[in-house]
């Protein structure tokens, strides 16, 4: 008889944005008339750039056509792309990365939960704490953690690394064995970025303990401070030790386009084995690439009008970041974050709990935002808010938060 992977019966509830998705839903049943603002999952709102839109219809076109068209895209991604990352992304930027170092695939959630594939299940895996709920799902899953604690919030056989406002939300170095690090800077949930050389120690930790970080940099492009690495590459010695993720989701709104890529160096290796060769293997065997039509899109977000495009609508973003900011804190609300990052993250008033706040603000503002213990116990008392609204409604939510 057959029986199910029993790991995911360790997983407690239902994933974090589709929890909120179902409070939400139930919400509109019984107030059919109630006008909500979204600034719950950080979903874009502004449509494709149009340098981009015009690269997708060429390539629709060229798969029209018998002598353009493409079947199958190369599995670790068609060299234009490739390339144009190497190019734009790291050597402009003085990283060492170069384009056969680079993995095109359709999303940077799919990629932060496959990547654990490659270590063994003896490893430990460590988090910050809060974090973005995927790392530690996917070790869940795979078997590479104990059981849930309820009364903890944790699960066995993790480590976890509390960033709270006691340490300005940087994790610090692990005193336990810790084997396969998750870091993401600029943080989600919590918008703090990490600076340079706070993140060369990291690196050096790495080197010297012989751990890989996983560096998830998704939202690099939201940094709006210098002395930010927007890439850990920029750090000594971390193409020995780093695998980096990014996104084409938040940096040019491919949420609904789906286009991302991994790096991994030749240089890294674990237990004398290059973890770029087990990738593309693994790719190889579990992956068909991402679509033609969506890699060109990628292409013409390195484009001269691009670039500029895709610039302006980030500013668009921060310029919300800094509305919700600004507005929380002149209401009297801590707020973090919204700097580095288009998420703000706020304590909430008299230490309610996240869950109590989320409802709270539902009912009297029609506001959603994510409850931060949803991603993790030291994110109880905090509450997270996306820039990736219109305008109009960053502006309009913070009015009814206002008069809540
Ligand atoms: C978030 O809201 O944390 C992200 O949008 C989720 C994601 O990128 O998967």
């Amino acid at each position: 008889m057959v029986t199910v992977n029993e790991n995911f019966a360790k997983l407690p509830g239902s994933y974090l944005f589709a929890a909120v998705a179902k409070k939400v839903a139930a919400y509109k049943e019984t107030h059919p008339e109630s006008e909500i603002i979204r600034l719950g999952i950080g979903d874009v709102t502004q449509p494709i750039a149009p340098a981009i839109v015009e690269a997708m219809h060429k390539a629709v076109e060229e798969m029209g056509h018998a002598e353009t068209f493409r079947g199958y895209a190369p599995e670790q991604g068609y060299a234009f792309l490739r390339e144009a990352v190497a190019e734009h992304d790291f050597k402009a930027r003085g990283c060492d990365i170069a384009a056969d170092e680079i993995f095109i695939s359709d999303g940077a959630k799919c990629d932060s939960g496959n990547i654990q594939e490659l270590f063994s299940l003896n490893n430990i895996a460590a988090v910050c704490d809060p974090v973005y709920p995927v790392y530690v799902d996917s070790n869940v899953m795979a078997g590479r953690t104990g059981d849930y604690r309820a009364a903890t919030g944790r699960f066995d056989r993790v480590v976890y690394m509390p960033c709270r406002e006691e340490n300005g939300f940087l994790p610090e170095l692990p005193a336990e064995k810790a084997d396969v690090i998750y870091l993401c800077f600029p943080n989600n949930p919590t918008g703090e970025a990490i600076k340079k050389a706070e993140l060369q120690k990291w690196v050096d930790y790495a080197n010297a303990h012989g751990a890989v970080i996983i560096f998830d940099a998704a939202y690099e492009a939201y940094i709006t401070e210098g002395g930010i690495p927007h890439s850990i590459y920029e750090c000594e010695g971390a193409e020995s030790c780093a695998i980096e993720l990014r996104s084409f989701s938040k940096k040019a709104g491919f949420t609904g386009v789906r286009l991302a890529f991994t790096v991994i160096p030749k240089e890294l290796k674990a237990d004398g084995v290059s973890l770029n060769e087990l990738w593309l293997r693994r790719q190889g065997s579990k992956y068909n690439g991402a679509p033609y039509i969506v890699q060109r899109a990628g292409e013409a977000v390195y484009s001269a009008e691009g670039k500029v495009q895709v610039a302006e609508q980030i500013a668009r973003y921060m310029e919300n970041a800094g509305v919700i900011l600004n507005g929380l804190r002149s209401m009297g609300y801590t707020a973090f974050g919204g700097v580095n990052s288009p998420y703000i993250w706020l304590k909430t008033p008299n230490g309610m709990k996240s869950w109590d706040f989320f409802d709270l603000l539902l009912e009297r503002a029609g506001v959603i935002g994510t409850p931060g213990v949803g991603f993790g116990p030291s994110g109880e008392g905090y509450f997270r808010l996306t820039a990736f609204g219109t305008y109009e409604n960053s502006q309009k939510a913070l009015d009814r938060i206002k008069k809540m």
